[in-house]
């Protein structure tokens, strides 16, 4: 889909629909002066429609006008109640309306940029929403089907009219910058949604060089040998037992903005290729969508090919931690202690809990290596995070108050909703191992997801860190269908690629 911005109004473009938004009314509200000229379009046929209560303005509400004497239509679609309204209303109407359109026939359709940009939301925010929205919701998955869907639009116009016409050169750059966000996401799912028997840890390292080459980045790729000889320890266990497809720690540089750039960030992903569990094998009914277990490393990789893009200021430094955890006569076992980079040890009690051991030489080398002034990790970390927040919410666990505030404005602006949970010394003395220095689970299952980020907590030393356990947001799957927003239309949806860019933009 092309995004395109014009000074007119949505009725003087070329447009074959013609896209309105409303705010939610009243059941007995009157009809909308906002709407008139629509309503004198559609021959009195909107109004019609309002009389009859068909048009209210509520989220996810779509109404769909063939105008008499021609080919164009009008779509009214619901922006949700006022109150609520902002960005992530906005992403989500449009991702509403591009699903009413797939199929429909429509090539060009133009929204009129004053009926989104209203309450407190400015033109170009709203206008990079809405696209944002209506891009990730056409989104499919295409690579294992015969007959791949039409897709909703070929071209978004977003129509400024009088009002607006003076934005334009703001909605441009603002809509450019969305652009390259939008479609690194899209270019994630690509991966993100791959099966373990193509996106093995090999394949991500191939991925990344090729990235690396595409736009300027210093790509490392350390296979098994290196990782022996480095003491990663803790990558080579969790990936001992798959005997075709070798572990991998894959190291992604940006170099930052000009001569001295202001800060360094380390992106630390969780990239488990397959958790079958391993030897504490997981039952068969929660094992296919274990090939999602990598989206932590996918959402790094895809944040680099951004972040290249948008040539942020800081220096950003990605680290995919990549394994399959696979049960076979060379897997670790329950009771292995495992020595990681930097020499600390850790007691293995179940090898499902293999995220927080792979992750462990991740960040303590890239910590040691790159001196970061901050590390954030993502990663599918936890089934006790799906438990206590859902399928919205990622959980956020920081040692460090501005960097967990900072990714909390970002979070909220770019539609990925964190939220902070304590890390306490209670969680940490859990975590602690009579034989090593920390062991990977503990015997009471109570705050699985914090005693997980208290065990990492152990590999960052002092630096600033911040966890994000996106076990419950990473993909849509089964039961979490019904309740997704459009734009994540199912399978691998990108979460944090869009909170991290706008983290590392400084536009929390
Ligand atoms: N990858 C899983 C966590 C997970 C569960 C992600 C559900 C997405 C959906 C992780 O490796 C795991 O198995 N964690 C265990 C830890 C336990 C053994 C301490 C869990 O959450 O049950
Ligand atoms: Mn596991
Ligand atoms: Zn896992």
């Amino acid at each position: 889909m092309q995004w395109t911005v014009e000074r007119k109004d949505a009725w003087e473009t070329d447009a074959d629909v013609v896209l309105v938004g409303l705010l939610e009314a009243d059941k007995d509200a009157p009809f909308p002066k906002s709407l008139a000229a629509d309503d004198a379009r559609s021959g009195g046929a909107l109004a019609a429609a309002w009389t009859r209560g068909e048009v209210r303005g509520k989220r996810g509400e779509i109404t769909v006008l063939t105008l008499t004497g021609g080919t164009r239509r009008l779509l009214v679609f619901g922006l949700g109640k006022a109150e609520r309204y902002g960005a992530e209303a906005c992403r989500v109407a449009g991702g509403f309306v591009s699903k009413a359109l797939r199929g429909k026939g429509g090539k060009v359709g133009a929204v009129r940029a004053a009926s989104i940009a209203v309450r407190r939301l400015a033109v170009p925010d709203a206008l990079a929403a809405f696209a944002d929205g209506a891009e990730l919701a056409s989104y499919e998955f295409k690579r294992y089907k015969t007959t791949p869907r039409p897709a909703p639009l070929d071209n978004l116009v977003g129509a400024l009219g009088k009002e607006h016409a003076a934005a334009a050169a703001s909605v441009r750059k603002a809509l450019d910058r969305q652009r390259l966000i939008t479609d690194s996401v899209l270019w994630s799912r690509d991966i993100g949604n791959l099966a373990a028997d193509t996106a093995t840890p090999e394949f991500l390292a191939e991925q990344a060089l090729s990235l690396g080459k595409e736009f300027g980045l210093k790509v490392t790729v350390f296979d098994e040998k290196q990782l022996e000889e480095m003491g990663c320890g803790g990558i080579l266990a969790v990936g001992g037992g798959s005997t075709h497809h070798p572990p991998r720690m894959i190291a992604i540089e940006y170099a930052g903005k000009g001569a001295r750039p202001p800060k360094t960030v380390a992106l630390v992903g969780k990239g488990i290729t397959f958790d079958s569990g391993g030897i504490s094998i997981k039952p068969a009914l929660a094992m296919a969508e274990m090939k999602f277990d990598k989206s932590g490393a996918v959402a790094v990789l895809a944040t680099m090919r951004a972040v290249a893009q948008l040539k942020v200021a800081p220096r950003v430094v990605g680290v995919m931690c990549c394994a399959e955890n696979v049960p076979s006569g060379t897997a670790y076992r329950p009771g292995d202690v495992v020595r990681t980079f930097g020499g600390k040890t850790i007691e293995v009690l179940n090898t499902d809990a293999e995220g927080r051991v792979v992750l462990s030489d991740g960040l303590s080398w890239v910590n040691a290596t790159h001196k970061p002034n901050e590390i954030i990790d993502l990663a599918t970390l936890t089934g006790a995070c799906v438990v206590a927040l859902g399928y919205d919410n990622a959980g956020l666990m920081a040692t460090d108050d501005r960097l967990a505030a900072e990714l909390l404005k970002a979070s909220s602006a770019s539609g990925e909703p964190l939220w902070r949970m304590p890390v306490t010394s209670l969680h940490h003395e859990m975590v602690k191992s009579e034989v090593a220095d920390v062991r990977n689970s503990t015997e009471s299952p109570p705050a699985g997801a914090l005693t997980a980020a208290a065990f990492l907590s152990a590999f960052v030393g002092d630096t600033p860190w911040a966890h994000l356990d996106i076990a419950g947001t990473a993909y849509v799957s089964g039961a979490g269908a019904r309740f997704a927003p459009p734009y994540n239309p199912g399978g691998f949806n990108g979460f944090g690629i869009r909170l991290l860019c706008r983290y590392l933009s400084g536009m929390g």
